[in-house]
């Protein structure tokens, strides 16, 4: 007997890891989605460059379509006039490419992450509309042109409109007019007439922003600019948007005519500080302890609730799978969440579908389940 005793611990020690490991973990989001639409993440610096070895191979092995979280936009890529700094972006797009992914770029006109001399001449003085214009077009001529053919969607222009659907007054909207979004389409098309281009925001789960974005697209259209999808950020929570919201949303953007892209998919679980919702990036509120019930760790009920909210949108998602060509959520682990310092600095958040370990959350499983159900369904 005595002599067993060896490699039978070794079998007993095998067998409980084969078993205990989540099986659900050797589920790939790429394969188990690949018939309904793209499934993607965005990347920091750490994951492009690899140093965040455990992301890059998470990101490896579950998704087919990278975004860039900051790469990209204008601050991080044009800092100054004269100077352009690619090399982060060159390093993404190889990533992409070696791995066989969709690329997206984002983005190209927003009013954050810009920096103040793309408005200003060199007293300070607010440019005029010519000379802004011609700084756009110089802009998306040199970033798009330098990727064409590799990324093959952009998100043209982000989040342009107010909560109630009215336009933004962006520096881009005063000194330009409102033509300036049609003019970024434009110069976006001219750089590189086979990318995907796309108009990105969020909230637009309320009615009052979506009917700003329905007339924003229908005049895109009527003036034949090439808008080929919407983005919906989707930085969700437990509660926003409701089923029937999420419903409408999809339905009417894809009446348009046009595709519909889930592009920065998080679901929040921490309680909104008093006066907040949506996910204006300006605003930030005071650390107070009840705003960070978690932080040492996701109680079994909140990990369930998140998988059943995660079910939840996903049932809705593919019951619009041909009008959805892709869902990107932003981030990869819970650990590197931009929801950690959002809209409360130095909390700790649980959106995604992995911890902060890197391992799936019952959240992934609910996703990996919502198919077999989305089939179960359809076949009833
Ligand atoms: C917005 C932007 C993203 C990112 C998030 C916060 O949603 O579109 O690029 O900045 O805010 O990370």
């Amino acid at each position: 007997m005595k002599k067993f005793k060896l490699p039978s611990l070794i079998i007993v020690i095998l067998w409980s890891a084969v078993f205990s490991a989540d099986l659900s973990a050797q589920a790939k989001l790429k394969e188990t989605f690949k018939d309904y639409f793209l499934i993607g993440a965005a990347l920091n610096r750490a994951q492009i460059f690899e140093k965040d070895a455990r992301g890059a191979k998470i990101v490896r092995e579950q998704f087919n379509t990278i975004s860039p979280e900051n790469i990209l936009k204008w601050a991080e890529v044009h800092p100054q006039p004269e100077r352009y700094n690619f090399e982060a972006a060159d390093r993404y797009v190889a990533f992409g490419e070696k791995n066989g992914m969709f690329l997206v770029g984002h983005t190209l006109v927003w009013h954050n992450q810009t920096p103040q001399w793309v408005f200003e001449d060199k007293k300070g003085n607010p440019v005029s509309r010519e000379e802004l214009l011609k700084r756009l077009r110089a802009h998306i001529n040199t970033v798009v042109g330098r990727y064409k053919g590799k990324i093959k969607g952009w998100d043209v222009v982000n989040e342009a409109l107010n909560d109630d659907g009215s336009w933004r007054q962006t520096p881009w909207l005063k000194i330009i007019g409102e033509d300036y979004i049609a003019k970024a389409f434009a110069y976006a098309h001219e750089a590189d007439p086979s990318a995907e281009l796309y108009y990105n925001d969020y909230s637009l789960e309320n009615e009052p922003k979506r009917r700003g974005a329905i007339a924003l697209i229908k005049k895109l259209q009527a003036a034949g600019i090439p808008i080929k999808a919407v983005g919906l950020q989707g930085h969700n929570n437990l509660t926003f948007p409701t089923v029937e919201q999420q419903e409408a949303t999809l339905r009417e953007f894809a009446a348009l005519g046009i595709k519909i892209a889930i592009t920065e998919l998080d679901v929040s679980v921490l309680p909104d500080p008093e006066g907040f919702s949506g996910a204006e990036v300006s605003l930030s509120f005071e650390m107070k302890e009840r705003l960070n019930p978690y932080k040492n760790g996701l109680p079994d009920e909140m990990q369930k609730k998140l998988a059943d909210r995660y079910a939840e949108l996903f049932a809705v998602y593919l019951k619009y799978h041909q009008d959805i060509e892709r869902i990107t959520f932003w981030n990869v682990t819970d650990k590197e969440s931009w929801l950690n310092n959002f809209p409360v600095r130095g909390r700790t958040n649980h959106p995604l579908l992995f911890d902060r370990q890197g391992k799936p959350k019952p959240a992934f499983n609910a996703v990996v389940e919502s198919l077999e159900n989305f089939r179960q369904r359809s076949r009833n």
